[in-house]
């Protein structure tokens, strides 16, 4: 188990996720503090931070320190800043973004690293952040199928959740592109990745940007996909974060799925979220 000196790292569930405590996250932090909080997302996968206040640019000094922040394609509206993105769940929305269980932006080809998300106003109960562990997805399987598996890649596309016709913007605050210029982004990448830093295999598909596995049809592939959905996001693999406004998550999108949850519905839910590239 790692030892930390400088922050104080709490886990809240047997798969993956703790809590960090110590640490103002909008100060001008040290390297060894920096040091510390980025093993404890390796060791950890998703770490959370109580009771902050994060504005714009100390989210984005924070989110720097851990890499280039990635500017996701879809969200561009239009707006000046292309680097944060605002994910608003307001009454009498019947989507909110995330909402099934993903990885962010797998569709490109080289996926972000990491997401920094900070709850500017959260609802008093619901809105919670599941996370699943997919190491463990990956070292749970039978050798057979770990076999099979690490010779494959899998397509993935953001044609379900952007463009015209994913329908999306229809459902929710949080709008992203779906202009008649959209086109999809597509890329492959293996089923079972190598994680860069840990060296650890994980499980690398997800139902949202996941079309199929190359070289096979959909009707092919679709009965292995829906078996490795099924299988990771096994309870025994997750845990749930429940905001509370000034609480922030950072995950490790390199090794874990996630999806926000659309319940208590009439409550206003509102995140400030950088991404951090590959
Ligand atoms: C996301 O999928 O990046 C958002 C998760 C959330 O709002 O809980």
């Amino acid at each position: 188990m790692t030892e930390y000196e400088r922050i104080a790292v709490a886990p809240i569930a047997g798969a993956l996720g703790a809590e960090i405590d110590g640490v103002n996250v909008a100060d001008d932090l040290d390297d060894a503090v920096i040091d510390e909080i980025r093993r404890a997302l390796l060791d950890h996968l998703v770490i959370f931070f109580r009771g902050q206040n994060l504005p714009v640019a100390r989210h984005k000094a924070f989110s720097r320190r851990f890499g280039d922040l990635f500017i996701h394609p879809n969200f561009q509206l239009g707006q000046e800043d292309k680097e944060m993105v605002y994910l608003l769940r307001q009454p009498g929305d019947t989507s909110v973004a995330g909402e099934t269980w993903h990885a962010d932006t797998t569709m490109m080809e080289t996926p972000p690293m990491g997401a920094i998300l900070y709850a500017l106003e959260t609802p008093q109960y619901g809105g919670d952040t599941l996370f699943a562990n997919q190491y463990l997805a990956y070292e749970t399987l039978s050798e057979g199928m770990q076999d099979m598996l690490g010779g494959l890649k899998a397509m993935h596309s953001d044609v379900r959740v952007a463009g015209p016709d994913a329908g999306v913007n229809a459902k929710r605050t949080s709008k992203v592109r779906d202009d008649a210029n959209w086109r999809p982004t597509v890329h492959a990448h293996p089923i079972v990745r190598v994680h860069p830093e840990t060296g650890r295999k994980c499980l690398f598909v997800n139902p949202v940007y996941t079309m199929h596995i190359e070289g096979m049809t959909e009707a092919e592939s679709a009965p292995i996909l829906a078996f490795l959905y099924q299988h990771q996001r096994r309870p025994e693999f997750t845990c749930r974060f429940r905001w509370q406004t000034g609480s922030i998550a950072f995950w490790d999108n390199r090794c874990l799925l996630h999806l926000a949850i659309h319940d208590n519905s009439d409550a206003i839910r509102h995140m400030q979220r950088t991404q951090i590239a590959g």
